[in-house]
């Protein structure tokens, strides 16, 4: 093979202390629920490419040959979620059958020695849930809270690691402002009330947890947390109306909840910065999904939180139009770290990328970025990519392809892509090495 000219790559050590493995969500991957939200929701043809998430990766009968993929990956940690509408179907109707079978998956992760990391709602909810208000209802926190309860006395001994809600901003976001999410109801008011609840609900879960695993002896290792989706909000041009705008964003996106959900202050518009539920530390690590910056601008629009979001003119961007901004992964994790002084885990981190032309270079900035916080002091603990198959993407449908391993959905067979064998290959050794880079990583 020729040798290179010149390439802006070159070969770095991993931190050993990060833990690599990849991220994924039931409703994405799993098929065969029809009683959750997004079931309802591709049988109204609502899903933009007109899939349907009933099959999606038939990951509910095929975890067994998806966990021998991340094993050949080096995993040694998984993100995944538990859908709350399998185990309760009907409000106040608990099923064991889902349970057992989730317990079968996650002993299978540990026999592989893959640490599993659970989540216990992301996007997807039971039907009847939605139908009362969703999160919207008072009552949303009870029931949130319930569900956990059963599910971390059944799985609490083998799952040491929680992460109670996930994106609760983007959840709230698409739901209630854009409104591209089911039950897709505009309405600024119904955000607010959905993030006080939503704030409680973390709350009350990330007690539980605790309790109920303390009950079951396990006096260390619980860890508790949120995935919060953190975006960087620049502005181009600076003017009273575009700092406005980027500071109100930055309050309604990401400081309510990250006072509330860390530590228990419910600020104004959800409270007057007092602590409903008790002052306390409610994360025992700082869950940070990153994608990509915005150019923010001034809008009129309450419903859009009075911001209007462009992509930076003249970027990188991949298939969903999204700016591929590495450094913003820094920014967010140095000023975080600063700020709550908490272990950090990228829960997901990732790129839509159908040719696979990016996402080698994309995964080799980002762990790039993850070093240099390292050996800064900043503890970046774990790195779940997203994803690790193409999966179902919400309202875009199944045509949206994040995975490390490509899906074809006709037959279901899996297939690791050039960047996925990447990815195995830097986290069995720890590092980059220049025969990685010549062998994956494109000339620039
Ligand atoms: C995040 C979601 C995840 C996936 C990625 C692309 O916002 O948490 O489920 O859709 O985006």
């Amino acid at each position: 093979m020729p040798k290179r000219e010149s390439t802006r790559f070159e070969a770095f050590n991993l931190p050993h202390s990060l833990l690599l493995g990849s991220a994924t969500a039931s409703v994405q991957i799993e098929g065969g629920d029809i009683t959750n939200n997004w079931y309802r929701f591709c049988e109204q043809g609502k899903v933009k490419d007109g899939t349907h998430c009933i099959v999606a990766d038939d990951h509910w009968n095929r975890y067994e040959e998806d966990i021998e993929l991340m094993k050949q990956l080096n995993h040694k940690v998984y993100r995944m979620s538990i859908e709350w509408s399998r185990i309760e179907p009907e409000r106040g109707k608990y099923l064991e059958e889902p349970l057992i079978h989730y317990r079968a998956e996650i002993q299978k992760l540990l026999d592989n020695n893959i640490q599993p990391l659970v989540t216990l709602h992301h996007f997807s909810q039971p039907i009847w849930f939605e139908d009362m208000g969703g999160w919207t209802n008072p009552q949303s926190v009870a029931c949130f809270t319930c569900f956990a309860e059963k599910v971390v006395s059944y799985l609490g001994d083998l799952v040491a690691e929680w992460i109670t809600i996930n994106e609760p901003n983007v959840y709230l976001e698409s739901t209630y402002s854009s409104a591209i999410f089911p039950p897709e109801k505009p309405s600024i008011i119904h955000y607010f009330k959905g993030l006080r609840n939503m704030t409680a609900s973390h709350i009350e879960a990330y007690k539980r947890i605790h309790d109920i695993r303390e009950k079951m002896g396990f006096d260390t290792g619980t860890k508790v947390g949120v995935a919060l989706h953190i975006r960087v909000f620049d502005v181009q041009k600076v003017s009273f109306l575009s700092k406005l705008s980027q500071q109100l964003l930055e309050h309604s996106f990401h400081i309510l909840f990250l006072e509330g959900m860390i530590n228990g202050k419910f600020m104004f518009p959800i409270g007057f910065g007092g602590y409903p539920y008790g002052k306390g530390i409610y994360c025992d690590f700082f869950g940070v999904n990153y994608y990509s910056r915005d150019i923010v601008a001034f809008s009129w629009n309450p419903l859009r939180l009075f911001a209007e979001l462009q992509v930076n003119k003249g970027s990188e961007i991949n298939d969903m139009g999204w700016e591929i901004y590495p450094e913003g992964l820094y920014r967010i994790c140095r000023k975080y770290w600063d700020i709550y002084a908490k272990p950090i885990y990228i829960t997901e981190n990732g790129i839509c990328d159908a040719t696979d032309e990016q996402r080698a270079a994309f995964i080799y900035d980002h762990l790039k970025v993850i070093s240099r916080l390292v050996e800064e002091g900043v503890p970046v603990e774990r790195y779940y990519h997203w994803s690790l198959m193409d999966n179902f993407e919400w309202d875009e449908g199944l045509q949206r392809r994040f995975g490390l391993i490509e899906v074809n959905y006709e037959t279901q067979e899996r297939t690791i892509r050039r960047s996925g064998q990447f990815y195995g290959e830097l986290a069995r050794e720890c590092k980059v090495t220049d025969a990685m880079i010549e062998k994956f990583l494109p000339m620039s």
